[in-house]
């Protein structure tokens, strides 16, 4: 297989300068993300602009070129020498791609998560266009770099329809207290996301999905994620009829079968 390690590349054409890494973390401060996985780190300088510069910012700089990263003592980050081809990746809030198109970037993107934030730069080549098949443009960023292309890209990753629907009704048939993530929004509230159990629930062809725990229909594109039940206690009562909707996020709420919405104690 054709190395993808850049020898000879220079500094410059190797790294994402530090001016844009501070653009990234700012944007990342302003929407609360903490977590970064920079795939393919090179000298890592995603990580030394967050141990110097952004305390509350963890990077996960995953490098095959052991050298690229020996000098470094960055106590807060998360470096690791490995190959991509065959570790995991990190689950971070947002992930980094700077790689060419090939089977390094499908492995990546096969393990991110339905929904999952990609940074993306480009310099030649056309990893924009291989993003644009699979995910959802969210915003772009300009970046200082000369060799890059002049924009960072943020992309949302789409599992494809068609995968998701099948995974989901492949899920639905076995008992569990999977959760189907669901964004939603009401006048009172803005913009949530509430929780409904996968067991038992029906995809129709249409893409509408029919929960029985809460008695729900929305549509497939709705679903932003499939995750463990974070209050396993209260998916039970739901099914005793305790409760209809638990919103997960932005703040934990369990709600009455009269509609009343009363926080959830996260501790
Ligand atoms: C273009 S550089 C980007 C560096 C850094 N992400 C940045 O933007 O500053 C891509 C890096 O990916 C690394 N890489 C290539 N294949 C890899 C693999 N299989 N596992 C881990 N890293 C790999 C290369 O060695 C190179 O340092």
């Amino acid at each position: 297989m054709q190395s993808q390690t850049y020898e000879d590349l220079s500094f410059e054409a190797l790294n994402t300068p530090l001016e844009d890494w501070r653009e990234l973390f700012n944007f990342m401060t302003k929407k609360g993300l903490k977590t970064l996985f920079d795939a393919g780190a090179g000298n890592a300088l995603s990580a030394q602009v967050a141990q110097a510069e952004f305390p509350d910012l963890s990077v996960h700089a995953y490098e095959i070129v052991g050298d690229r990263m020996a000098a470094l003592d960055l106590p807060n980050q998360q470096l690791k020498v490995c190959d991509l081809m065959l570790e995991p990746i990190a689950k971070c809030d947002l992930t980094f791609l700077y790689l060419p198109t090939g089977p390094l970037l499908e492995r990546i993107l096969l393990q991110l998560p339905h929904h999952a934030l990609i940074a993306a730069v480009e310099s030649h080549g056309d990893l924009f266009d291989r993003l644009d098949e699979c995910c959802e443009l969210v915003t772009t960023i300009k970046m200082h770099a000369k060799r890059h292309n002049p924009f960072m890209r943020i992309y949302r990753y789409k599992v494809s329809t068609p995968d998701l629907r099948q995974k989901i009704r492949e899920l639905s048939t076995s008992e569990s207290l999977l959760q189907l993530e669901i964004k939603d929004s009401d006048l009172i509230n803005g913009e949530y996301i509430w929780s409904g159990d996968i067991q038992g629930c029906i995809v129709e062809s249409s893409g509408i999905i029919e929960t029985l725990w809460p008695a729900r229909r929305f549509s497939i594109n709705d679903v932003v994620a499939i995750n463990k039940a974070k209050w396993p206690e209260l998916v039970l009562q739901r099914r005793q009829g305790l409760w209809r909707k638990i919103i997960v996020s932005p703040v934990a709420l369990k709600e009455t079968p009269q509609g009343e919405r009363i926080k959830i104690n996260e501790n």
